[in-house]
């Protein structure tokens, strides 16, 4: 049987490490599969750019339209909201099954593109998008699909962890923390999107839109970040026996006289005391703890920024996607359902 195609879009700080490792391992991972695959081209802004020696260059082209049209599965590492909702679309239209790490456009163009994977009945899996390396949407989505999620709160940007951790153990300025940062891979395109909060806010919607089986978008999230913490607040956590993180919270929360169920979700810094099992995640680490009925109380923890540890992910998403492809079936859909109502500022 021919190779499964894998068409690759992006190749910034998670594509190279995409690709490095889907040309490295392609024999491994199609024996996993059960049937071989070949990455058929990497699209890029300019392919004359320098790039990781490791990359083979004639892969790289500028050509999107021709890698969608000729794929079993397209990975999209562009980020953004506007090229990669039109490449995603026009890929899950032609029925190519889609691996993506971008967060803001599922937290913003999510059910659209939901509803286009449905009715190609192919799958649209995206376990990067949310606490890098952490299988926790995997484990949210499908792991405790049985039980009724209480609360999900977290840290889920990697960039805002680093640079409070910096800022608290090594008394870093805010802006040499946030450059070391970006240096290291964690940060956004544009690190606003990190510093301002809107990140993790993205993570937070979809975590809750999994938790609760409900629909939750990016403004549907109450946020601020950190852009405002001083070196002074961490001094005074700090005396008061804490340390400032930026958290995200979804939880079910009563609403209205009758005390119907709503959900809230928000994104603020706090500070926790040092005892809380969030108060000792450092540098770019993620944690999310889920409380549920049956369960009680969990915690998935581990690398949530950077280029190899975000490809992991991806890659579990790619193997799955393409078991998919190669044997039949496919990954839970949307589960929105419940149609929870969000919670307005009184309820919460
Ligand atoms: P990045 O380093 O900025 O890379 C983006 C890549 O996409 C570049 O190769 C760029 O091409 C290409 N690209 C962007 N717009 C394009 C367009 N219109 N046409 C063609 N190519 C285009 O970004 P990244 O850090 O790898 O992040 C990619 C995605 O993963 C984002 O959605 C991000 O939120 C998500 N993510 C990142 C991390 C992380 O730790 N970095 C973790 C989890 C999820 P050129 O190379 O030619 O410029
Ligand atoms: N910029 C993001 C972060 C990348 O720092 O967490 C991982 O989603």
């Amino acid at each position: 049987r021919p190779d499964l195609r894998v068409a690759i879009l992006g190749c910034g700080t998670v594509g190279t490490q995409v690709v490095r490792l889907l040309t490295e391992q392609a024999r491994d991972l199609g024996a996993r599969i059960g049937r071989g695959l070949r990455v058929t081209g990497v699209l890029v802004r300019d392919v004359e750019a320098p790039r990781d020696p490791s990359l083979p260059r004639e892969l790289l082209t500028t050509d999107a339209a021709a890698l969608v049209a000729d794929a079993d599965l397209v990975v999209e590492l562009l980020g953004g909201t506007t090229t990669a909702r039109d490449l995603v679309l026009a890929s899950l239209r032609a029925g190519a099954s889609v691996v993506t790490a971008n967060k803001a456009l599922l937290a913003t163009a999510g059910p659209e593109l939901y509803a286009a994977a449905d009715a190609a009945g192919v799958d649209l899996l995206f376990e990067a998008a949310v606490a890098g390396a952490v299988p926790v949407v995997r484990g949210v989505r499908e792991s405790l699909a049985g039980d009724r999620v209480e609360r999900v709160l977290g840290i889920v940007n990697g960039t805002t962890n680093y640079i409070l951790d910096e800022m608290t153990t090594r008394g870093l300025d805010f802006d040499v923390a946030l450059a070391q940062a970006q240096e290291l891979g964690y940060a956004e395109a544009d690190p606003t999107a990190d510093v301002e909060g809107h990140d993790a806010a993205a993570k937070a919607a979809i975590l809750a839109s999994l938790a609760f089986h409900t629909r939750v978008a990016l403004g549907d999230v109450a946020c601020e970040g950190i852009t405002a913490v001083t070196a002074d607040d961490i001094a005074a956590a700090r005396e008061a026996g804490g340390v400032v993180k930026l958290l995200a919270v979804a939880e079910r929360v009563s609403s209205g006289d009758q005390g119907a169920e709503a959900v809230s979700v928000r994104v603020n810094p706090v500070i926790l005391p040092a005892a809380h099992p969030l108060a000792g995640v450092g540098g770019a680490y993620n944690a999310v703890v889920v409380e549920t009925e049956a369960a009680g109380r969990l915690m998935f923890y581990g690398q949530g920024a950077g280029g190899a540890p975000t490809a992991s992910a991806v890659l579990g998403d790619v193997v799955a996607a393409l078991r998919h492809r190669a044997h039949g079936g496919r990954a839970p859909a949307e589960s929105a359902h419940a149609a929870l109502p969000l919670a307005t500022p009184a309820d919460v």
